[in-house]
């Protein structure tokens, strides 16, 4: 039994609710099998007490943080610094503090790539993505895409509008690399026909008894990775179609523990064991 004291380093998880996340298990885990004198700690705060909390916990022993919904974005006013590809996605969800000064990042699309470069040995640079949805997820990881040299990153969301703001931003703020794809259809295939790598981020999938898909399965083609974000269940109707194809594919679970990796390594600038981290939450979530 690990027992915190004075020395004890705090990692605090800040949102509202918390009741589902499983950082806590996952960042424990790993500071007890490297013997870390580190403690995560979740954090359910309401937005309107979110500044004193802040303000309070910054002057204790923690080395950072991990914000999740919904305070991603107004966190940022209360910070020091921020890092400038989370500036430019305009939301933070890890805090680093360094004579005492605060920082934040945004590790979630850089996880998704990390994900993708470990699990299929795909980099960036040059190939192209095709995004299904546009909402938090999306955003991060489109905008990590373009910030790490992307060819084109094509975005499709049931509400256009949506997409085509996103891909205005992006062409605007990082590199006109982002193109809309106006409906999930036979029409995209040309588009989706040079995309090394189909995301969904979309909720679609999320239920574990759901049997709805995001995409039609005659659209898929076996040279396509696909990757899906969410985690629960791992193999959504989406990746099974895919598998079915002859796709590769990569779940939710690679984005969680990639974030956390990255996340791990600001906080205490060590590369934390992923096998480790895939281990305990696979053990968890059964
Ligand atoms: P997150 O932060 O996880 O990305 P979100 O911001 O709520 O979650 O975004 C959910 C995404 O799933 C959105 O792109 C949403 O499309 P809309 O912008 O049109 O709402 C998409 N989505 C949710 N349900 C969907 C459905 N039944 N069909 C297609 N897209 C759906």
């Amino acid at each position: 039994m690990y027992y915190p004291s004075i020395h004890t380093k705090l990692v605090i998880l800040l949102g509202n609710p918390l009741g589902h996340s499983y950082s806590a298990l996952m960042h424990n885990h790993v500071f007890e099998k490297l013997n870390m004198d580190y403690c995560y700690w979740p954090v359910e705060v309401s937005a309107e007490n979110l500044p004193t909390v802040f303000a309070g916990l910054t002057r204790m022993n923690v080395a950072g943080f991990n914000v999740t919904i919904p305070h991603k974005v107004r966190i940022i006013a209360l910070l020091d610094e921020i890092d400038p590809l989370a500036s430019v996605i305009g939301a933070v969800n890890t805090i680093c503090i360094k004579e005492g000064r605060t920082r934040g990042y945004n590790t979630d699309g850089e996880g998704f790539l990390k994900a993708l470069e470990a699990e299929l040995d795909i980099s960036t640079a040059g190939k192209n993505f095709f995004i299904l949805g546009c909402g938090g997820a999306a955003r991060a990881i489109a905008m990590t895409f373009a910030f790490h040299d992307a060819g084109k990153v094509f975005l499709c969301n049931r509400t256009i509008s949506k997409a085509e703001k996103l891909t205005a931003e992006i062409n605007e703020k990082i590199r006109p690399c982002a193109e809309v794809v106006p409906q999930i259809s036979a029409e995209m295939t040309p588009a989706l026909r040079t995309c090394q790598v189909l995301v969904n981020s979309t909720s679609v999938g999320m239920h574990p008894d759901e049997d709805r898909i995001p995409i039609d399965e005659a659209l898929l083609f076996q040279e396509l990775a696909v990757a899906d974000i969410v985690y629960n269940p791992l193999m959504t109707r989406l990746l099974q179609a895919a598998q079915h194809t002859g796709c590769r594919i990569v779940n939710g679970l690679g984005m969680l523990v990639y974030q956390g990796a990255e996340a791990f390594k600001l906080w205490t600038g060590i590369t934390p064991p992923v096998r480790e981290m895939f281990a305990v939450l696979r053990e968890g979530k059964k």
